[in-house]
C-alpha cells in the first residue's frame, strides 16, 4: 500500500495566491535528490524548486547552461518521491523552449510526465511569451522568473544587480505584467533593487518571491546548498547561512578517515 499522501495538506497553485491575498509569506528553497527533498519537505517548505542551479551544486559546471532535460527529469523524479506537501517546480533547462513554442510545450509535457513535477519555470518576459502561453495551453501550471536570468548569463556577462537602471527597471515591470497576463500562477524575481521588487510585488496579483530582491515581495528563495553552508565559496549579500556544513561535514570525515587509518573503527559493537 502506498503512503497516504491524501492525509497532508498539498500546497496547490490556488493555496499559494491564497497566502498573497492573506499576507503570508511564501518559502521556497530548491532540491536535486530524494534525501534532501525529504528534509526540506519535512521542515514546511511551501515550494521546492528543482532548478537548473542542479548544473553548478550538483554537476560542477561553471553556469546553469549545460544541464540537460533529461537531467532535470532524472532529479525531478527523485524529489517527487520524497514529498507530501510542497509544490514541485522544475526549470526548464537552457535550449528547450527559447524560440520555439513547440518545443516548449514538448519540453513541459516530458517533464510533467515523466517526473511527476506540478509545474514548470521558464526565464525571460516579452521574448518568450508564446512558449508560456502554449505550455499554459496544456494545463501546465508556470512560474516565470526575471532579474538576473542565469541562462542570460553570456548576454549580462556578468552577476551583478539587474535593473538599476530606469530602462530596464520599466522593461522588467511591463513583462511581469505580461506574465500576469499570460496566465503564470508566481514570478521568481533575482537579483533587482529592493524598491523594484516591492514596485512588481505591488502591481500583480500573483505572488512575486525573490532571491536578492528585498523583503517586500511575496516569499523568498534560496538554494539549499547554500542556505546549509555546503557551498562556501559563493558568498552574495543576500545569502544568509544557518549552518556551515561543509567544515561539519568535512571535519566528520576526517574523523572516520582518523578512525580506519587507525583501526579504531570499527570497534567490538560495530561488527558482527
Ligand atoms: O535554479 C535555481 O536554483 C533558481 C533559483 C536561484 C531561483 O532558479
Amino acid at each position: 500500500m502506498s503512503v497516504q499522501k491524501k492525509n497532508f495538506k498539498r500546497i496547490t497553485t490556488n493555496v499559494l495566491q491564497e497566502m498573497k491575498r492573506d499576507g503570508e509569506k511564501i518559502s521556497m528553497l530548491t532540491a536535486y535528490d530524494f534525501t534532501m527533498a525529504k528534509m526540506v519537505d519535512a521542515a514546511g517548505i511551501d515550494i521546492i524548486l528543482v532548478g537548473d542551479s542542479a548544473s553548478n551544486v550538483m554537476a560542477g559546471h561553471e553556469t546553469t547552461l549545460p544541464i540537460t532535460l533529461d537531467q532535470m527529469i532524472y532529479h525531478a523524479s527523485s524529489v517527487i518521491r520524497a514529498i507530501y506537501r510542497a509544490l514541485v517546480v522544475v526549470d526548464l533547462p537552457f535550449g528547450t523552449y527559447q524560440g520555439n513554442s513547440k518545443e516548449a510545450l514538448n519540453s513541459a509535457i516530458r517533464v510533467m510526465k515523466e517526473s511527476g513535477a506540478h509545474s514548470v519555470k521558464l526565464e525571460g518576459g516579452a521574448e518568450i511569451i508564446e512558449s508560456i502561453e502554449r505550455i499554459l495551453t496544456a494545463g501546465i501550471p508556470v512560474m516565470g522568473h526575471l532579474g538576473l536570468t542565469p541562462q542570460s548569463i553570456y548576454k549580462f556577462g556578468t552577476y551583478t544587480v539587474r535593473a538599476n537602471e530606469e530602462a530596464e527597471a520599466n522593461k522588467l515591470i511591463e513583462d511581469a505584467k505580461l506574465l500576469e497576463k499570460a496566465g503564470c500562477f508566481a514570478i521568481v524575481l533575482e537579483k533587482v533593487p529592493a524598491d523594484l521588487g516591492e514596485k512588481v510585488a505591488k502591481s500583480l496579483k500573483i505572488p512575486v518571491i525573490g532571491i536578492g530582491a528585498g523583503g517586500q515581495v511575496d516569499g523568498q528563495v534560496l538554494v539549499t546548498h547554500d542556505l546549509l553552508g555546503m557551498t562556501h565559496e559563493f558568498n552574495p549579500r543576500f545569502l544568509r547561512r544557518y549552518l556551515s556544513l561543509y567544515e561539519q561535514i568535512t571535519d566528520a570525515i576526517k574523523s572516520y578517515v582518523k578512525d580506519v587509518k587507525t583501526a579504531d573503527f570499527p570497534n567490538e559493537k560495530e561488527q558482527y
